[in-house]
């Protein structure tokens, strides 16, 4: 789960209480391979869209002729916008049903099931050119963001519940490590020299058949997730089986008291559904705070870099693009691992007012670079460091913060319905962008980022009176601070003391 975290290793005590067995490596390993999916989709359609917008340019002429010689220019920006976001709106679906998939499949056969969405939609994509439909395409794209929609939530379960508790917070960072490096990868195949050109960027979509096979393959060989197996299914001894395979232990009786008490745990917790997380006083204000949390993610600009940064980079008069793009993708891979440490060890209310102070500096900048590029053509580097900028500054705070908060603000019973509203939420604002940027973009020119800078202003202050620091707090404490409607940021001792009272008086407010 994202709240996972390290738990770093100190004293003899907790060393090697379970050795990482070769059952434990091929598990993780085939899991996040949807994490890369996902992360690949994500960054495939950035380097080559002139080249594929030229196919659908001479699809259209041929579909059309003799009438007509060219697309119109408006209907090829709809085209391809589509074709760009259409992704969020699979992952948007999909990512609602991850509950019940989970719960009714299991997280392995989910997983397995799952890749007939990327069978499909690979496929379609890859064939658009010779069907020379850009509808094949924009279906293709819907199918496969169902995929990443489903494996967002999919692969962090399955990983959380069958790591060992001491390496949990650890292997749980792989999934947003595999996810940024199927990113890095896209961005490297569409490179001319590689697969990006006219004649080649059908095999870019190919590609995801690869994972796909891989995953389906090796699943079969990975062990169903114990606490599945136990708290849903309640086969105690099915459960047994795939702990000692996944510890290399026969004695797995830690582990399984452990899973009674979270069973016990959740028993005693009432499950939440959707519709009562808005409707009850208590859980409204954490949800507001975390929905807000994910439009700062969304609505800060990020993808607007990941899908169309080669087409900003040239517009900012950078000679080579796509190699800005890579440049990109590799500072977003670099400060992911910088940040899986800084979680841990910084507050998250912290982290995330840094990087987004951060990210409007570095937005301002490249504001000012595109605005004086004709002027003085020798300042796209300064755009270029910008946009780098931006990406290590989301890195250190939007991108991994808000999904951290979320499972942080509700324990339990109210949780995944949480989840599910954030994730909904973060799909819907991140469809809007991938929608609306080429609109916006061109209404504004190179003032469009001053657009996000103001979203991340008002994100900032939000975050400044309203997100309370999580790190290190109990839900009893966080929910308090709720209660109290004051600056969220007052201190430690303070809401212990008023949550004694609060306790004393024996307030309900549900
Ligand atoms: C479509 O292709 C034709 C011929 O190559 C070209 O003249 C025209 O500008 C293209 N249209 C757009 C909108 O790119």
């Amino acid at each position: 789960m994202p709240s996972g975290g390290f738990q770093p290793i100190e004293g003899g005590q907790q060393v090697v209480r379970t050795g990482v067995t070769r059952t434990l490596v091929l598990s993780v390993f085939t899991a996040i391979l949807g994490s890369f999916q996902f992360g690949y989709n994500i960054g495939v359609i950035n380097a080559p869209q002139k080249i594929i917008e030229q196919s659908y340019n001479e699809s259209y002429v041929s579909r059309n002729a003799p009438e007509s010689q060219s697309i119109d220019a408006g209907l090829l920006r709809t085209l391809w916008s589509l074709s760009v976001a259409i992704f969020s709106i699979g992952g948007m679906v999909s990512s609602l049903c991850v509950g019940v998939v989970s719960q009714w499949l299991g997280r392995k056969r989910a997983m397995i099931i799952n890749n007939i969405f990327a069978f499909l939609g690979g496929s379609m994509m890859g064939l658009s050119q010779i069907g020379q439909s850009y509808e094949m395409m924009i279906l293709g794209r819907f199918l496969i963001g169902a995929y990443s929609g489903l494996a967002s939530g999919l692969v962090p379960m399955y990983v959380g519940e069958i790591s060992p508790t001491h390496l949990r917070g650890a292997l749980g960072t792989l999934h947003q490590l595999s996810l940024v490096i199927g990113i890095l990868v896209a961005q490297v195949l569409g490179l001319d020299i590689f697969l990006g050109t006219g004649s080649r960027w059908p095999s870019l979509f190919w590609v995801t058949l690869i994972p796909a096979v891989l995953q389906s393959v090796l699943l079969p060989f990975c062990p169903e997730s114990p606490r599945f197996l136990y708290i849903v299914c309640e086969q105690e001894g099915q459960a047994r089986t795939s702990l000692r395979r996944l510890t290399g232990l026969l004695d797995v009786s830690d582990a399984l008291s452990e899973m009674k008490e979270e069973k016990r745990q959740m028993d005693s917790e009432q499950k939440v559904t959707i519709l009562q997380i808005f409707k009850s006083r208590t859980y409204r204000q954490p949800m507001i705070v975390a929905i807000i949390l994910q439009l700062s993610q969304q609505l800060s600009g990020i993808n607007a870099i990941f899908y169309y940064s080669t087409d900003i980079f040239s517009k900012a008069g950078v000679e080579q693009p796509i190699y800005a793009t890579i440049g990109a993708g590799i500072v977003n891979t670099a400060f992911t691992v910088v940040s899986l440490f800084l979680v841990e060890r910084a507050g998250r209310r912290t982290l995330h007012l840094a990087g987004l102070a951060g990210m409007i500096v570095c937005a301002l900048l490249m504001t000012t670079a595109m605005v004086l590029q004709d002027k003085f053509p020798s300042i796209s580097p300064l755009s270029m460091t910008a946009v780098f900028g931006f990406v290590a500054f989301f890195e250190i705070g939007p991108g991994p913060i808000p999904w951290f908060i979320v499972a942080e603000l509700f324990s339990q019973g109210p949780r995944p319905a949480a989840m599910a509203i954030a994730g909904c939420t973060n799909w819907t604002s991140n469809f809007i962008i991938g929608m609306g940027f080429p609109y916006v973009a061109d209404l504004m020119g190179p003032y469009v980022f001053l657009l996000f800078a103001s979203f991340l202003l008002g994100f900032l202050i939000f975050t400044y009176f309203r997100v309370p620091e999580t790190k290190g707090r109990s839900f009893d404490e966080i929910s308090h601070t709720f209660r109290n409607r004051r600056n969220p940021s007052l201190l430690d001792a303070e809401i212990k003391a008023s949550t004694e009272l609060d306790r004393l008086g024996g307030e309900d407010d549900a």
